[in-house]
């Protein structure tokens, strides 16, 4: 019997990205945001939560914000306190702000619908080029590419040959498009499961490429696996930096029912020069405000 000679698809083609595609209907976590019926506005939230925060820490938090906040306008009423409190422990708490501006703003011009326009949500306070693609695509079903570390590092691989994604570049986006199904419904698909890919299998460090639905013409598997050129990769580290004790400063004042004394702040942090130099920086971030008695608070807006 002779075999028929078969061509492995280039790296970049639409074939890979519809083997993407297929992995993913069987490989795909079963998370709340990604099913059938979530509107857009539930979308966005889950995006801006889960741009620095890991997908266990956001379901519960998400949940509870929709069923507190289900529209923008509920949203935007509410005081950047109570906004503050809600977004709980999943750090980076400016996030919470813009997301309630991003909300006014949707109230008003948008008359309480998420925009479904790249360009208008990208207008939106705090809505960058990755969360306006992630809403139009998977709020409302739109062929766009979605480019986030995790997609830039398959990308980097898989067409490029490199180890590890090394910073955004323009060209991001097109190497995306160009990987997505000539269908609408599958390019939206493969979005997703792009994402997870890189989140679940082409991961940094060591890729689990034995599950990798496209090993067979990755790029960088072809040339041999080449170590990264750059530095090595930083490991955030969180204990002592000034990430924690704003956290920490933080966690004072949401439990208080009350403006408290800075002596109450002291014993949050026992480094007095750092603890300081993150007081200001909550204030000058619209964290914390000062009472004029002196005392410190939650924005009560
Ligand atoms: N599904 C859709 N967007 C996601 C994200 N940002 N993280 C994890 N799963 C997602």
């Amino acid at each position: 019997m002779t075999s028929v000679p078969t061509r492995l698809p280039a790296p970049s083609e639409p074939a890979t990205g519809e083997a993407i595609v297929d992995w993913y209907a069987t490989a795909a976590r079963d998370l709340p945001w990604r099913r059938a019926g979530v509107d857009a506005w539930a979308v966005l939230v889950s995006e801006v939560m889960l741009q620095q925060t890991p997908v266990a820490r956001v379901e519960p938090v998400w949940r509870a914000w929709l069923d507190r906040w289900p529209t923008p306008s509920a949203l935007a009423a509410a005081s950047p306190a109570e906004v503050i409190r809600a977004w709980g422990k999943l750090g980076y708490p400016r996030r919470a702000l813009r997301l309630r501006e991003a909300a006014g703003a949707i109230a008003e011009r948008h008359g309480d619908v998420v925009p479904a326009d790249v360009a208008a949500l990208e207008a939106l306070p705090g809505v960058g080029t990755y969360t306006a693609r992630a809403v139009a695509c998977f709020g409302y079903g739109r062929r766009q590419p979605v480019v986030d570390t995790n997609v830039r590092r398959v990308v980097a691989r898989l067409v490029h040959g490199r180890a590890e994604a090394g910073t955004a570049r323009a060209a991001d986006l097109a190497d995306v498009a160009a990987l997505a199904p000539e269908d609408d419904a599958r390019a939206v698909r493969f979005s997703v499961a792009i994402m997870e890919l890189g989140a679940l299998v082409c991961v940094a460090g060591t890729p689990r490429c034995p599950a990798c639905p496209v090993r067979d013409r990755c790029a960088w598997r072809l040339t041999g696996s080449p170590a990264s050129a750059g530095p090595a990769r930083r490991v955030q580290k969180f204990a002592g930096t000034d990430r924690q004790v704003r956290g920490r400063l933080l966690d004072v004042l949401r439990a208080a029912e009350h403006p408290v004394p800075a002596a109450e702040l002291d014993a949050a942090w026992d480094d007095a020069v750092q603890r300081s130099r993150c007081l200001d920086s909550l204030l000058a971030d619209g964290l914390v405000e000062q009472t004029e008695d002196g005392r410190f608070t939650l924005p009560r807006g």
